[in-house]
């Protein structure tokens, strides 16, 4: 029997859990619900329309049921607002609107809108305002991070390796294994790479991490971990992992593109060295967005020594200096204090429109408050989905872990073998979009700021019915 549809009421008389009315009333009680009324979700009729445009006959449509905000989070209402106001500040002031403050505006003047998308930044990764910088687009952060961060000894002598997953995201891999060439090393001796213990079970416990970390502690340059998985989910213990790090004198930093915006992560007070982040995800900028960094404020000092400025070494461009002298042209790099210091070029205006007006959304709230919405969401889609593999034992499995402090909002499904195709062209079908991973993983992300609980129990419904579907050649 699926979830059901009609019958609300459980044995005892209360609301059954496996019901739509059940969902509903999660969803009116919940504090953080209205958020949701920020956003534009797509219609059915919007995903099967060929054209960008609606035609005027066309019928009013209900919304899909999106939970797919871990690889590209919905437009939030306000981003139209912002984006016009950038074109008309940009229209009606041309090279005067980098520098005039016009009180009817929400945004900034044009040089000064990297630092308002910083400050709005700040809270969501737990880090001093000055710690943050946005800019650039994660793997190129990532590049440039580690030039600053990765500066490793001859091959053999002291510490020359970097510590990464196995299975970490292609792009991750890419960086780590060219800087390591880009240093006319080997990345068959130089990357050291954290492999699940059984291949069955994805995850890789915090204690097998430290000890990885203990056997190669005198070679390890840098380690470079996810704060969330982006297959299985698993939320890394970043400040057990942090703190361990630096106990042996190892640089640490973080990629926080399936983090950021969903778990309340405090990158200051956990003393993580440097962090990078994409703002398209659960962070609702758009494609492509421009990105985040943070760099602990210990690394971003400068100390004048006479009139020669004392700072942890980087690769430099003219944003990154000093604002009150970037436009004297003196060629005497000067930087900025904090991860604006390690910034390169003036950045697009256009993208932070979109940037800040996502982050005025997520600053009306904190993250202490939606990651305890986000338990709430994602115990329920666990809970239902737990029932499905009751009544079809074998059908799936969870790869993400069961604990709730050790995942963030995404679930990973692991359908039988063979099912995958045919599951996705009923949900696709049905107006539910979640993301795959061939050959058999589904991720499924209830994004804390706009999914409802209606939309978890709407999934699992439609999931158990294309379940049962796809499965039945297989068992006719
Ligand atoms: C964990 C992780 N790292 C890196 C990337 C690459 O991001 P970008 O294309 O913005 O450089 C992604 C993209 O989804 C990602 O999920």
């Amino acid at each position: 029997m699926a979830p059901q549809d009609t019958t609300n009421t459980s044995t005892d008389g209360g609301l059954d859990p496996f019901s739509r009315g059940y969902a509903g009333s999660l969803d009116e009680t919940d504090p953080l619900s209205s958020f949701r009324f920020n956003f534009h979700i797509p219609t059915l009729a919007d995903l099967k329309r060929p054209t960008l445009t609606k035609p005027p006959e066309e019928e009013p449509s209900k919304p899909c049921t999106y939970l797919c905000g871990n690889s590209l989070g919905l437009q939030p209402i306000r981003t139209a607002d912002l984006i016009n106001a950038f074109l008309t500040q940009w229209r009606t002031r041309a090279v005067t609107g980098h520098f005039t403050d016009l009180p009817d505006s929400p945004l900034p003047p044009f040089l000064d809108i990297d630092d308002h998308a910083a400050k709005l930044m700040a809270p969501i990764v737990g880090a001093v305002e000055a710690e943050v910088a946005v800019m650039g687009s994660l793997t190129a952060n990532l590049h440039f991070l580690m030039s600053s961060f990765y500066r490793p000894s001859k091959k053999g002598e002291g510490r020359w390796k970097i510590l990464l997953e196995g299975k970490a995201f292609p792009s991750d891999h890419y960086a780590v294994e060219s800087q390591i060439i880009h240093h006319d090393l080997d990345p068959a001796e130089a990357m050291v790479l954290l492999e699940p213990t059984d291949s069955h079970i994805p995850i890789l416990p915090t204690k097998q991490i430290l000890e990885t970390i203990d056997k190669h502690a005198s070679e390890l340059a840098l380690i470079l971990l996810p704060g969330i998985q982006f297959y299985t989910g698993q939320y890394f213990d970043i400040q057990t992992i942090t703190a361990h790090a630096h106990s042996h004198g190892i640089l640490i930093g973080w990629d926080l593109a399936h983090a950021a915006g969903n778990v309340d992560v405090k990158l200051h007070d956990w003393d993580v060295d440097f962090a990078a982040w994409c703002t398209y995800k659960y962070l609702n900028s758009g494609p492509g967005a421009m990105a985040g960094i943070f760099v602990n404020e210990k690394f971003g000092k400068v100390e004048m020594e006479g009139s020669t400025p004392k700072f942890w070494p980087r690769l430099t461009g003219w944003w990154g200096d000093d604002k009150s002298t970037r436009f004297k042209m003196t060629n005497k790099f000067v930087p900025r204090p904090g991860a604006r210091g390690y910034q390169l070029s003036n950045p697009s205006a256009l993208d932070l429109a979109a940037v800040v007006a996502s982050l005025q959304v997520f600053n009306e709230t904190t993250m202490a408050e939606l990651r305890q919405r986000s338990l709430r969401l994602t115990t329920y889609l666990e809970q239902l989905l737990d029932g499905i593999t009751l009544r079809h034992p074998g059908i799936f499995d969870i790869i993400t872990p069961r604990d709730p402090e050790e995942r963030g909002a995404q679930l990973s499904i692991r359908l039988a073998p063979g099912l995958l195709d045919n599951v996705l062209e009923h949900l696709e079908h049905q107006g539910v979009i979640v993301d795959e991973r061939k050959p058999d993983v589904i991720r499924v992300a209830p994004a804390p700021l706009y999914n409802f609980f209606v939309d978890v129990f709407h999934f699992c419904q439609v999931l158990e019915e294309a379940l049962i579907k796809a499965s039945e050649p297989l068992t006719t």
